[in-house]
């Protein structure tokens, strides 16, 4: 479209995250640790979340500068009620060619029917590990192992059409001994594993670089159980890198945002469930659109301040991770605009 706005850097405005609920029915210790989001946190509450008509008006507005594909997250967004209707709406908006979600898997049994015939195209479910006890403590004790693995079991028996990928964020010491178990598991099923380098998003989870697993270290031990070659990349700025199992098994991926940032193409803007737009993951501040949707503001208006904060874009973090030592600033949590 002729208004779509290119950043700083050159890159285009192509995907929209958003974040539809700032709560989560689990407490993972590397994103919402039960230490800070114990029962006296104060989550948003509903009148301060955007209504399905605020965020299905800014995914229009998104559309016409550019944007084609939408993910919700959380938080969890399968907490955030008749969530089935937020997705069939989206689905009908023209230039939206990709529909996808995250989710922990936990409530994704019952729902995942509704959600594909209301036109989801794909799940990402977060799964760390296999191991009951493991998983247990890197849930924040709140999930059960058994509940995610039938909501996969579920989602695959519907029949998403573009599939179902897993997120296992790799921590060393951990969960890295139990990775091969994982991608043997899904080997062969059609559902994709992607392995994590543990980043350090928010300010809560205590992120040391010791922890981080490198990708390569993971490939490396993956392809000398089950050789595998390097798939080249389906878009430009691909935040997966994909491997291919040479037996003909399916497709692994990893996501190498601390040893190989990805910066340099990234196309992506991040709704928070309060209605403020990131425009990185690591972001400081976000710009308030909601003022604007309940103000009565024009589609003209919004789209202008949407498109403004992206001419204004130069974010890099990951690439200056190393520059420059921004630990100590103060960042956005995950759980506001969903990773
Ligand atoms: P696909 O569309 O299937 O490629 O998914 P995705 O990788 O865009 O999204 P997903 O929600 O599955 O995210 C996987 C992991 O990548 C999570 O840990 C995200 O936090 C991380 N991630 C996604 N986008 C970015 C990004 O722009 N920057 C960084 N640093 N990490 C990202
Ligand atoms: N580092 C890497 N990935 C993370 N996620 C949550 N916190 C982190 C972190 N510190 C992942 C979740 C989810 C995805 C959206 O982000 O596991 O799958
Ligand atoms: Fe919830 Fe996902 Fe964060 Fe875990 S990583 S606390 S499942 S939002
Ligand atoms: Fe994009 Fe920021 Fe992630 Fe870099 S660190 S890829 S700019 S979201």
């Amino acid at each position: 479209s002729p208004q779509a706005p290119l950043d700083r850097h050159g890159r285009p405005m192509h995907d929209l995250r958003i974040s539809v609920m700032d709560r989560c029915n689990f407490r993972c210790p590397y994103c919402m640790p039960e230490s800070t989001y114990g029962e006296h946190f104060t989550f948003l509450r509903n009148d301060e979340r955007l209504s399905f008509d605020e965020i299905e008006r800014i995914s229009r507005l998104a559309a016409s500068l550019g944007v084609s594909k939408l993910r919700l997250t959380g938080g969890e967004p399968l907490l955030r009620p008749k969530l089935a209707e937020l997705v069939a709406r989206l689905r009908r908006i023209p230039g939206i060619t990709d529909l996808a979600m995250t989710t922990n898997g936990v409530l994704l049994a019952r729902q995942a029917q509704d959600l594909r015939d209301a036109g989801l195209d794909r799940v990402t479910v977060s799964l760390d590990t296999l191991d009951p006890a493991l998983f247990h403590r890197m849930s924040g004790g709140r999930g059960a192992l058994e509940d995610v693995l039938g909501g996969i079991e579920a989602a695959q028996a519907v029949g998403f059409p573009q599939g179902i990928k897993l997120n296992t964020v790799v921590q060393r010491g951990v969960n890295e001994h139990s990775v091969l178990d994982l991608v043997e598991r899904f080997r062969g099923t059609g559902i994709i594993p992607r392995l994590i380098e543990y980043m350090d998003v928010g300010n809560r989870n205590d992120w040391n670089r010791e922890a981080v697993v490198p990708s390569a270290e993971l490939i490396a031990a993956i392809h000398a159980r089950w050789p595998l070659d390097a798939l080249p990349p389906k878009y430009e700025g691909e935040v997966a890198t994909r491997f291919r199992f040479r037996d003909g098994q399916g497709e692994i991926g990893v996501i190498s945002s601390v040893s190989q940032p990805f910066c340099g193409d990234c196309s992506r803007a991040r709704l928070s469930s309060e209605g403020a737009l990131y425009t990185c993951l690591f972001a400081v501040q976000g710009t308030d659109l909601r003022t604007a949707l309940r103000d009565g503001s024009s589609d003209d208006a919004v789209r202008e301040r949407l498109r403004q904060v992206w001419l204004r874009r130069s974010d890099r973090y990951s690439e200056e991770r190393e520059e420059r030592r921004q630990r100590s600033r103060p960042k956005i949590e995950m759980h506001y605009i969903g990773g």
